[in-house]
Protein backbone atom coordinates (compact mmCIF):
# COMPACT_ATOMS: atom_id res chain seq x y z
CA UNK A 1 0.00 0.00 0.00
CA UNK A 2 1.65 3.65 -1.14
CA UNK A 3 0.76 5.40 2.00
CA UNK A 4 2.49 5.82 4.98
CA UNK A 5 0.31 8.13 6.45
CA UNK A 6 -1.64 5.14 9.02
CA UNK A 7 -5.13 6.04 9.97
CA UNK A 8 -8.21 6.51 12.32
CA UNK A 9 -10.63 3.91 11.22
CA UNK A 10 -14.68 3.58 13.01
CA UNK A 11 -16.41 0.39 12.67
CA UNK A 12 -20.26 1.21 12.99
CA UNK A 13 -22.46 -1.29 14.70
CA UNK A 14 -19.53 -3.26 15.82
CA UNK A 15 -21.39 -5.45 17.99
CA UNK A 16 -22.84 -7.27 14.82
CA UNK A 17 -21.44 -10.47 12.58
CA UNK A 18 -20.89 -7.77 10.15
CA UNK A 19 -19.10 -5.43 12.71
CA UNK A 20 -17.31 -7.88 14.33
CA UNK A 21 -16.17 -9.50 10.78
CA UNK A 22 -14.73 -6.19 9.99
CA UNK A 23 -12.22 -6.00 13.40
CA UNK A 24 -11.64 -9.06 12.15
CA UNK A 25 -10.83 -8.59 8.77
CA UNK A 26 -8.93 -5.28 9.54
CA UNK A 27 -6.44 -7.33 12.11
CA UNK A 28 -5.88 -10.20 9.65
CA UNK A 29 -5.04 -7.81 6.72
CA UNK A 30 -2.76 -5.60 9.10
CA UNK A 31 -4.86 -2.41 7.60
CA UNK A 32 -2.52 0.89 8.28
CA UNK A 33 -5.05 1.98 11.16
CA UNK A 34 -3.48 4.28 13.68
CA UNK A 35 -6.41 4.18 16.07
CA UNK A 36 -9.72 1.87 15.75
CA UNK A 37 -13.26 3.28 17.39
CA UNK A 38 -15.68 0.60 17.96
CA UNK A 39 -19.18 2.19 17.74
CA UNK A 40 -22.99 0.92 17.95
CA UNK A 41 -26.15 1.51 19.57
CA UNK A 42 -27.02 3.19 23.84
CA UNK A 43 -27.53 -0.20 24.65
CA UNK A 44 -24.16 -1.72 23.98
CA UNK A 45 -21.99 1.25 25.09
CA UNK A 46 -18.95 0.09 27.91
CA UNK A 47 -19.25 -3.48 26.27
CA UNK A 48 -16.27 -4.47 24.66
CA UNK A 49 -15.74 -6.24 21.42
CA UNK A 50 -12.56 -8.29 20.51
CA UNK A 51 -10.15 -6.79 17.91
CA UNK A 52 -6.46 -7.98 17.08
CA UNK A 53 -5.68 -10.23 20.40
CA UNK A 54 -7.20 -7.75 22.71
CA UNK A 55 -10.69 -5.72 22.78
CA UNK A 56 -11.64 -2.42 22.15
CA UNK A 57 -14.68 -0.76 24.41
CA UNK A 58 -17.50 -0.15 22.46
CA UNK A 59 -18.91 3.57 22.32
CA UNK A 60 -22.06 5.15 21.56
CA UNK A 61 -22.82 6.48 18.02
CA UNK A 62 -23.03 10.29 17.98
CA UNK A 63 -21.75 12.66 15.30
CA UNK A 64 -18.54 13.97 17.40
CA UNK A 65 -17.59 10.08 17.45
CA UNK A 66 -16.41 10.91 13.83
CA UNK A 67 -13.85 13.83 14.77
CA UNK A 68 -10.69 13.27 13.65
CA UNK A 69 -11.46 9.96 11.74
CA UNK A 70 -10.44 8.37 8.00
CA UNK A 71 -12.96 6.10 7.19
CA UNK A 72 -15.52 4.68 8.60
CA UNK A 73 -16.81 1.34 8.05
CA UNK A 74 -21.05 1.45 8.64
CA UNK A 75 -22.65 -2.50 9.38
CA UNK A 76 -25.66 -0.57 11.08
CA UNK A 77 -29.14 -0.32 9.68
CA UNK A 78 -30.32 2.27 6.82
CA UNK A 79 -31.31 4.60 9.26
CA UNK A 80 -28.18 5.05 10.74
CA UNK A 81 -26.77 5.04 7.58
CA UNK A 82 -28.54 7.74 6.20
CA UNK A 83 -28.45 9.44 9.37
CA UNK A 84 -24.76 9.55 10.20
CA UNK A 85 -23.44 8.90 6.66
CA UNK A 86 -23.49 12.46 5.17
CA UNK A 87 -22.65 13.69 8.45
CA UNK A 88 -19.27 11.53 8.70
CA UNK A 89 -18.42 12.78 4.66
CA UNK A 90 -18.92 16.23 5.63
CA UNK A 91 -16.36 16.25 7.97
CA UNK A 92 -14.13 14.51 5.34
CA UNK A 93 -14.32 10.79 6.48
CA UNK A 94 -14.51 8.16 3.77
CA UNK A 95 -17.76 6.63 4.73
CA UNK A 96 -18.17 2.97 3.27
CA UNK A 97 -21.71 1.56 4.08
CA UNK A 98 -22.53 -1.83 4.03
CA UNK A 99 -26.89 -1.10 4.01
CA UNK A 100 -28.76 -0.59 0.96
CA UNK A 101 -29.52 2.80 1.83
CA UNK A 102 -27.02 4.70 -0.50
CA UNK A 103 -26.62 1.48 -2.71
CA UNK A 104 -28.56 2.95 -6.01
CA UNK A 105 -28.35 6.74 -5.62
CA UNK A 106 -26.40 8.23 -8.19
CA UNK A 107 -23.34 10.02 -6.75
CA UNK A 108 -22.56 6.79 -4.46
CA UNK A 109 -20.07 4.51 -6.04
CA UNK A 110 -21.01 0.73 -5.75
CA UNK A 111 -17.60 -1.56 -5.63
CA UNK A 112 -16.69 -4.53 -5.61
CA UNK A 113 -13.01 -4.05 -5.97
CA UNK A 114 -12.16 -6.85 -8.34
CA UNK A 115 -14.74 -5.13 -10.79
CA UNK A 116 -15.34 -1.63 -10.94
CA UNK A 117 -12.71 -0.04 -8.56
CA UNK A 118 -12.05 2.88 -11.01
CA UNK A 119 -15.72 3.70 -9.65
CA UNK A 120 -14.20 4.72 -6.48
CA UNK A 121 -13.11 8.28 -7.37
CA UNK A 122 -16.27 9.34 -8.02
CA UNK A 123 -17.24 9.10 -4.92
CA UNK A 124 -18.26 12.11 -2.75
CA UNK A 125 -17.70 10.77 1.08
CA UNK A 126 -19.55 7.81 0.95
CA UNK A 127 -19.14 4.28 -1.03
CA UNK A 128 -22.03 1.52 -0.95
CA UNK A 129 -20.54 -1.74 -0.31
CA UNK A 130 -23.25 -4.23 -2.51
CA UNK A 131 -25.39 -6.86 -1.89
CA UNK A 132 -23.95 -10.04 -0.01
CA UNK A 133 -24.98 -12.11 -3.17
CA UNK A 134 -24.36 -9.29 -5.73
CA UNK A 135 -21.00 -8.59 -4.89
CA UNK A 136 -20.07 -12.63 -5.97
CA UNK A 137 -22.35 -13.07 -8.83
CA UNK A 138 -20.28 -9.85 -10.00
CA UNK A 139 -16.82 -10.96 -9.50
CA UNK A 140 -18.25 -14.55 -11.58
CA UNK A 141 -20.11 -12.30 -14.23
CA UNK A 142 -17.61 -9.80 -14.94
CA UNK A 143 -14.94 -11.75 -16.43
CA UNK A 144 -17.30 -13.72 -18.53
CA UNK A 145 -18.75 -10.13 -19.91
CA UNK A 146 -15.26 -8.97 -20.56
CA UNK A 147 -14.70 -12.38 -22.72
CA UNK A 148 -18.89 -13.44 -24.69
CA UNK A 149 -20.94 -10.17 -23.36
CA UNK A 150 -23.99 -10.99 -21.43
CA UNK A 151 -27.19 -11.95 -22.86
CA UNK A 152 -29.06 -12.71 -19.94
CA UNK A 153 -28.85 -14.23 -16.20
CA UNK A 154 -31.11 -16.42 -13.95
CA UNK A 155 -30.18 -16.61 -10.33
CA UNK A 156 -31.76 -18.66 -7.55
CA UNK A 157 -30.05 -17.76 -4.63
CA UNK A 158 -29.63 -20.03 -1.11
CA UNK A 159 -28.48 -17.74 1.80
CA UNK A 160 -27.79 -18.54 5.26
CA UNK A 161 -28.90 -17.28 8.18
CA UNK A 162 -26.29 -15.33 9.34
CA UNK A 163 -27.17 -12.92 6.16
CA UNK A 164 -30.42 -11.58 8.18
CA UNK A 165 -28.13 -10.66 11.18
CA UNK A 166 -27.01 -12.51 15.11
CA UNK A 167 -30.86 -12.42 15.84
CA UNK A 168 -31.44 -15.28 13.11
CA UNK A 169 -28.42 -17.11 13.60
CA UNK A 170 -28.92 -18.13 17.59
CA UNK A 171 -32.44 -18.44 16.81
CA UNK A 172 -31.75 -21.06 13.96
CA UNK A 173 -29.25 -22.73 17.00
CA UNK A 174 -31.87 -22.51 19.45
CA UNK A 175 -34.47 -24.31 17.37
CA UNK A 176 -32.68 -26.61 15.73
CA UNK A 177 -31.34 -27.90 19.58
CA UNK A 178 -35.69 -27.31 20.59
CA UNK A 179 -35.63 -30.32 17.63
CA UNK A 180 -33.54 -32.65 19.02
CA UNK A 181 -34.56 -32.10 22.33
CA UNK A 182 -37.82 -32.90 20.96
CA UNK A 183 -39.60 -29.89 22.17
CA UNK A 184 -41.75 -26.85 19.54
CA UNK A 185 -39.09 -24.36 18.17
CA UNK A 186 -39.87 -20.51 18.72
CA UNK A 187 -40.28 -18.64 16.04
CA UNK A 188 -39.90 -14.66 16.16
CA UNK A 189 -37.12 -13.49 14.27
CA UNK A 190 -37.99 -14.60 10.82
CA UNK A 191 -41.31 -15.42 9.22
CA UNK A 192 -41.23 -19.18 9.70
CA UNK A 193 -39.08 -21.71 11.54
CA UNK A 194 -35.53 -22.17 9.46
CA UNK A 195 -34.05 -25.05 11.10
CA UNK A 196 -35.36 -28.25 8.72
CA UNK A 197 -36.55 -25.76 6.46
CA UNK A 198 -36.32 -23.86 3.83
CA UNK A 199 -38.04 -20.24 3.23
CA UNK A 200 -38.21 -18.70 -0.11
CA UNK A 201 -38.90 -15.03 1.69
CA UNK A 202 -38.71 -13.34 4.43
CA UNK A 203 -37.72 -10.31 3.04
CA UNK A 204 -39.67 -6.91 1.94
CA UNK A 205 -42.85 -7.74 -0.75
CA UNK A 206 -42.04 -5.75 -4.26
CA UNK A 207 -44.16 -5.33 -6.92
CA UNK A 208 -45.02 -7.87 -9.77
CA UNK A 209 -43.90 -10.84 -6.79
CA UNK A 210 -40.13 -10.33 -6.11
CA UNK A 211 -39.28 -8.99 -2.79
CA UNK A 212 -36.57 -6.33 -2.43
CA UNK A 213 -33.83 -8.84 -1.58
CA UNK A 214 -34.09 -9.72 -5.41
CA UNK A 215 -34.57 -6.35 -6.51
CA UNK A 216 -31.71 -5.49 -5.09
CA UNK A 217 -29.41 -7.99 -6.71
CA UNK A 218 -30.89 -7.21 -10.25
CA UNK A 219 -30.44 -3.53 -9.60
CA UNK A 220 -27.18 -3.71 -8.05
CA UNK A 221 -25.98 -6.04 -10.59
CA UNK A 222 -26.71 -3.94 -13.43
CA UNK A 223 -24.73 -1.27 -11.83
CA UNK A 224 -21.73 -2.64 -10.93
CA UNK A 225 -20.91 -3.80 -14.08
CA UNK A 226 -22.36 -0.79 -15.93
CA UNK A 227 -25.07 -2.74 -17.39
CA UNK A 228 -27.85 -1.00 -17.24
CA UNK A 229 -30.11 -3.03 -19.63
CA UNK A 230 -28.92 -6.21 -18.83
CA UNK A 231 -31.78 -9.41 -18.95
CA UNK A 232 -31.68 -10.36 -15.02
CA UNK A 233 -34.09 -12.15 -13.00
CA UNK A 234 -33.76 -13.55 -9.10
CA UNK A 235 -35.31 -15.78 -6.90
CA UNK A 236 -33.92 -15.07 -2.99
CA UNK A 237 -34.29 -18.25 -0.43
CA UNK A 238 -33.57 -18.51 3.05
CA UNK A 239 -31.81 -21.53 4.22
CA UNK A 240 -30.96 -23.41 7.72
CA UNK A 241 -27.19 -23.03 7.27
CA UNK A 242 -25.37 -20.23 9.76
CA UNK A 243 -22.85 -18.76 7.17
CA UNK A 244 -22.43 -18.83 3.45
CA UNK A 245 -24.44 -18.16 0.88
CA UNK A 246 -24.66 -20.38 -2.26
CA UNK A 247 -25.87 -19.02 -5.77
CA UNK A 248 -27.49 -21.53 -8.40
CA UNK A 249 -26.67 -19.41 -11.91
CA UNK A 250 -27.60 -19.71 -15.66
CA UNK A 251 -25.97 -17.07 -18.10
CA UNK A 252 -26.72 -17.21 -21.66
CA UNK A 253 -23.84 -14.50 -23.15
CA UNK A 254 -23.85 -13.09 -26.28
CA UNK A 255 -20.75 -14.94 -28.03
CA UNK A 256 -20.62 -18.57 -28.24
CA UNK A 257 -18.41 -19.81 -25.13
CA UNK A 258 -18.33 -23.32 -23.81
CA UNK A 259 -18.20 -24.54 -20.42
CA UNK A 260 -14.63 -25.82 -20.38
CA UNK A 261 -13.24 -22.19 -21.85
CA UNK A 262 -15.57 -21.18 -18.86
CA UNK A 263 -13.63 -22.66 -16.31
CA UNK A 264 -10.43 -22.04 -17.75
CA UNK A 265 -11.31 -18.20 -17.61
CA UNK A 266 -12.75 -18.30 -14.18
CA UNK A 267 -9.65 -20.74 -12.63
CA UNK A 268 -7.25 -17.22 -14.03
CA UNK A 269 -9.65 -14.53 -12.63
CA UNK A 270 -9.01 -11.83 -9.42
CA UNK A 271 -10.64 -13.96 -6.38
CA UNK A 272 -12.30 -16.64 -7.55
CA UNK A 273 -11.28 -20.76 -6.89
CA UNK A 274 -12.64 -22.92 -9.08
CA UNK A 275 -13.95 -25.80 -7.54
CA UNK A 276 -14.89 -28.36 -10.18
CA UNK A 277 -14.66 -32.19 -10.46
CA UNK A 278 -17.82 -34.20 -9.66
CA UNK A 279 -16.33 -37.76 -9.94
CA UNK A 280 -13.97 -36.44 -7.32
CA UNK A 281 -16.92 -34.79 -5.42
CA UNK A 282 -15.33 -31.54 -5.77
CA UNK A 283 -17.89 -28.56 -5.62
CA UNK A 284 -18.12 -25.61 -2.85
CA UNK A 285 -20.63 -26.46 -0.05
CA UNK A 286 -21.13 -23.02 2.70
CA UNK A 287 -19.55 -25.27 5.29
CA UNK A 288 -16.27 -25.70 3.45
CA UNK A 289 -15.49 -21.77 2.53
CA UNK A 290 -17.28 -20.10 5.56
CA UNK A 291 -14.57 -18.28 7.03
CA UNK A 292 -12.13 -17.81 3.63
CA UNK A 293 -11.92 -14.63 1.30
CA UNK A 294 -12.90 -15.88 -2.65
CA UNK A 295 -15.73 -16.72 -4.63
CA UNK A 296 -15.87 -20.38 -5.30
CA UNK A 297 -17.58 -21.74 -8.35
CA UNK A 298 -18.00 -25.28 -9.33
CA UNK A 299 -20.89 -27.60 -11.25
CA UNK A 300 -20.14 -25.65 -14.21
CA UNK A 301 -22.53 -26.84 -17.15
CA UNK A 302 -23.29 -26.42 -21.08
CA UNK A 303 -27.21 -25.52 -20.95
CA UNK A 304 -28.17 -27.29 -23.93
CA UNK A 305 -31.44 -25.36 -23.66
CA UNK A 306 -29.94 -22.15 -24.62
CA UNK A 307 -28.00 -21.07 -27.79
CA UNK A 308 -25.11 -19.64 -25.55
CA UNK A 309 -25.75 -20.86 -22.28
CA UNK A 310 -24.48 -22.10 -19.40
CA UNK A 311 -24.85 -22.98 -15.44
CA UNK A 312 -23.25 -22.72 -12.78
CA UNK A 313 -22.94 -23.25 -9.00
CA UNK A 314 -21.51 -20.20 -6.80
CA UNK A 315 -20.91 -20.50 -2.75
CA UNK A 316 -19.13 -17.22 -0.46
CA UNK A 317 -18.78 -16.16 2.74
CA UNK A 318 -21.30 -13.53 2.92
CA UNK A 319 -19.72 -12.33 6.56
CA UNK A 320 -16.38 -11.80 4.94
CA UNK A 321 -16.59 -11.16 0.43
CA UNK A 322 -20.54 -10.71 1.03
CA UNK A 323 -19.87 -7.68 3.52
CA UNK A 324 -17.03 -6.96 5.49
CA UNK A 325 -13.85 -7.92 3.87
CA UNK A 326 -15.13 -6.20 0.39
CA UNK A 327 -15.76 -3.28 2.42
CA UNK A 328 -12.06 -3.44 3.83
CA UNK A 329 -10.66 -4.36 0.34
CA UNK A 330 -12.73 -0.91 -0.68
CA UNK A 331 -11.02 1.32 1.69
CA UNK A 332 -7.77 0.01 0.81
CA UNK A 333 -8.37 0.02 -3.15
CA UNK A 334 -9.17 4.29 -2.19
CA UNK A 335 -6.00 4.36 0.54
CA UNK A 336 -3.73 3.36 -3.13
CA UNK A 337 -5.82 5.94 -5.11
CA UNK A 338 -5.25 8.63 -2.74
CA UNK A 339 -8.87 9.03 -2.02
CA UNK A 340 -8.67 9.00 1.77
CA UNK A 341 -6.84 10.46 4.77
CA UNK A 342 -7.97 14.35 4.08
CA UNK A 343 -9.77 14.50 6.88
CA UNK A 344 -11.17 18.47 7.63
CA UNK A 345 -12.45 18.47 11.09
N1 LIG B 1 -25.14 -10.20 7.55
C1 LIG B 1 -24.74 -10.15 6.28
O1 LIG B 1 -24.39 -11.16 5.66
C2 LIG B 1 -24.74 -8.82 5.57
C3 LIG B 1 -24.20 -8.75 4.30
C4 LIG B 1 -24.18 -7.54 3.62
C5 LIG B 1 -24.70 -6.42 4.23
N2 LIG B 1 -25.23 -6.51 5.48
C6 LIG B 1 -25.74 -5.30 6.11
O2 LIG B 1 -24.84 -4.94 7.15
C7 LIG B 1 -25.56 -4.31 8.21
C8 LIG B 1 -25.30 -5.07 9.52
O3 LIG B 1 -25.75 -6.40 9.40
P1 LIG B 1 -25.46 -7.52 10.51
O4 LIG B 1 -25.81 -8.79 9.88
O5 LIG B 1 -24.12 -7.33 11.10
O6 LIG B 1 -26.58 -7.15 11.61
P2 LIG B 1 -26.57 -7.43 13.21
O7 LIG B 1 -25.75 -8.62 13.54
O8 LIG B 1 -28.00 -7.45 13.58
O9 LIG B 1 -25.87 -6.12 13.82
C9 LIG B 1 -26.47 -4.86 13.75
C10 LIG B 1 -25.52 -3.80 14.30
O10 LIG B 1 -26.16 -2.53 14.16
C11 LIG B 1 -26.05 -1.84 15.40
N3 LIG B 1 -27.15 -0.92 15.65
C12 LIG B 1 -28.47 -1.19 15.73
N4 LIG B 1 -29.16 -0.06 16.05
C13 LIG B 1 -28.24 0.92 16.17
C14 LIG B 1 -28.31 2.30 16.51
N5 LIG B 1 -29.48 2.89 16.79
N6 LIG B 1 -27.18 3.01 16.55
C15 LIG B 1 -25.97 2.43 16.29
N7 LIG B 1 -25.83 1.12 15.97
C16 LIG B 1 -26.96 0.38 15.92
C17 LIG B 1 -26.10 -2.97 16.44
O11 LIG B 1 -25.62 -2.45 17.65
P3 LIG B 1 -26.25 -2.92 19.07
O12 LIG B 1 -25.59 -4.25 19.37
O13 LIG B 1 -25.83 -1.85 20.00
O14 LIG B 1 -27.73 -3.05 18.89
C18 LIG B 1 -25.19 -3.99 15.79
O15 LIG B 1 -23.85 -3.66 16.03
C19 LIG B 1 -27.04 -4.30 7.77
O16 LIG B 1 -27.32 -3.07 7.13
C20 LIG B 1 -27.10 -5.44 6.78
O17 LIG B 1 -28.15 -5.28 5.85
C21 LIG B 1 -25.25 -7.68 6.18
Amino acid sequence: MPTSKRLNVAVVGATGLVGNEMLRVLAERNFPSARVVALASERSKGLTVPYNGSSLEVEEIKESAFKGIDVALFAASGDIALMYGPVAAESGVLVIDNSSAWRMKDNVPLVVPEVNPDDIPQNEGIIANPNCCAIPLAVILNPIKQKAGLERVLVSTYQSASGAGRMLVEELEEQTKAIADGKTPSVAAYPYQLAHNVVPGGWHPEAGGYNEEEVKIVNETRKILHEPELRIAATCVRVPVPVGHGESVFIETKDKITADEVRTLLGSAPGVIVQDDPHAKLYPTPHGVAGTDEVYVGRIRDDASARHGFLLWIVSDNLRKGAALNAVQIAEQAIEMGAVGTVKA
